[in-house]
């Protein structure tokens, strides 16, 4: 697996070629990607001008089969695939690199790009539900102490934590336009306005008919954990596969504080304050 993603993010680089009006969203795994995905998804199909009647994308595919990742999905087997699915704009599309290694492709490009940042606790809590899930075998300490020691010492997938928020974190404060930084839980405790933030960073903002008439909170309603795990195909289907259903779990902030020790806590923060000290960056 980690091979093959060495190759997709080697042929993106290679192959991509951006367009002024394209969309990334951007994560580290477990960040709460799958929930940014699907607002996007809905902030967007609402300027499609769908009679109410239609079916919505969400209901009929997983956010991760509407929004591919480069590395995973695209460019995993050539530096050239077939983008005629990407024929409407604008194009949207996510990845879990970090923005440095996105930066000569993107340096010229006004496209915009969304992060979606979360506690690295909890990340690596629901890195460790997601594994085991995925792998089908029972909740193993061993793992999360293994787990743990590679988050800490930067060598997991996608690299270091703290390169990765720094990288674009960065890049949000050169260009505020072009990158914005988000966090899973401001979404969670002030869904409204980051949604409404979202929507003025992609140029699509609530009009006031929009904002009166509840838009608001349908879409924050559609795009609901609870609602989207619900649904038929996030149940019963599978994307890269990966069963849908693993990608939904509690969704809680803080969930960390029940399964890690206070020396790991430590560890983590101590880290945390070293490796972002002086950038403004903080959790
Ligand atoms: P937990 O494991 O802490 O519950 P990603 O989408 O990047 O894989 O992140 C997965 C995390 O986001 C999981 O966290 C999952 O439960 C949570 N999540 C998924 N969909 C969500 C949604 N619609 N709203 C809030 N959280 C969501």
């Amino acid at each position: 697996m980690t091979y093959i993603v060495f190759w997709g993010v080697l042929n993106f680089q290679r192959g991509f070629q951006p367009q002024d009006t394209d969309i990334i969203l951007a994560s580290f795994p477990k960040s709460g990607t799958t929930w940014l995905k699907a607002l996007t998804v809905a902030l967007l199909e609402r300027l499609k001008n769908r009679s109410s009647d239609d079916h919505h994308l969400l209901l009929s595919d997983n956010p991760h089969g509407i929004v591919p990742f480069f590395e995973i999905d695209m460019y995993n087997e050539s530096s050239s695939p077939d983008l005629a699915k990407f024929s409407s704009f604008p194009r949207l599309f996510s990845t879990h690199m970090p923005l440095t290694a996105m930066h000569e492709i993107l340096k010229e490009s006004p496209c915009k790009i969304v992060y979606v940042c979360r506690d690295v606790k909890d990340t690596l809590i629901s890195l460790w539900f997601f594994g085991c899930a995925i792998h089908k075998i029972e909740l193993d300490k061993n793992l999360l102490e293994s787990m743990f020691k590679s988050f800490c010492s930067g060598t997991v997938y996608y690299g270091p934590f703290w390169e990765h928020h720094l990288s674009y974190w960065k890049g949000s404060l050169e260009n505020h336009n072009h990158v914005l930084f988000m966090r899973y839980e401001e979404m969670k405790s002030k869904p409204r306005d980051q949604i409404k933030r979202l929507a003025d960073f992609l140029d699509c903002p609530f009009t006031k008919e929009e904002e009166e008439s509840g838009s608001v909170d349908q879409i924050l309603d559609l795009c609901s954990l609870r609602n989207l795990s619900s649904l038929e195909v996030n149940k019963a289907h599978k994307t890269n596969n990966v069963d849908h259903k693993n990608y939904f779990r509690k969704g809680e902030v803080g969930d960390w504080k029940n399964y890690l020790t206070p020396e790991m806590e430590n560890k983590i923060d101590m880290i945390i304050q070293e490796k972002l000290q002086g950038s403004g960056l903080k959790f």
